[in-house]
């Protein structure tokens, strides 16, 4: 009986990991992150704005590298956190996509500003259907 006992215990504890652990990866992505969905529920104006006057010029659909039409770059990038995302749009970073400049280069930007077009991209990009691949 001690030996059922044991197993039980440990299968809840695994069990609880497996929560645990699946808890976290949701709220990971940017899609459930909490700020996102605020900005959802919001007018959307100065991030669009941004966005039009930086991201678009390599992001905007049909850009080889990287619009958001390509859906399985975005979906794998929305798989980060918002605090990740944010660290590489603000200090920039060379991908095997190419080179993601520092802010966007929108240097007057604030951090609300450039998360905001961050949601913005992410929100644009969902609107296309998934590709195949
Ligand atoms: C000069 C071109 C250029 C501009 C302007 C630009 N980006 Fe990028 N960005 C890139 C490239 C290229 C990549 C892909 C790098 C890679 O992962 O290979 C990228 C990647 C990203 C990523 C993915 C980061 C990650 O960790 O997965 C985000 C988010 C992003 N850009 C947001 C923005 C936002 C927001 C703006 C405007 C404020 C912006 N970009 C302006 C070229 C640009």
């Amino acid at each position: 009986m001690k030996i059922f006992n044991k197993i039980q215990k440990f299968l809840s504890i695994i069990t609880l990991i497996f929560m645990v652990a699946c808890v976290n990866k949701k709220e990971n992505s940017i899609y459930d992150n909490s700020e996102y969905l605020e900005f959802l529920k919001s007018s959307k104006s100065n991030s669009f704005e941004i966005w039009e006057s930086y991201c678009i010029t390599c992001h905007k659909s049909g850009i080889d590298k990287i619009g958001i039409d390509q859906t399985s770059y975005w979906r794998n990038s929305s798989k980060n956190s918002l605090e990740d995302l944010y660290e590489n749009v603000y200090n920039g970073y060379e991908g095997k996509n190419g080179i993601m400049p520092k802010r966007g280069a929108c240097y007057e930007c604030s951090e609300q500003d450039l998360k905001n077009s961050i949601f913005q991209l992410f929100f644009l990009s969902d609107q296309f259907p998934n590709e195949d691949n």
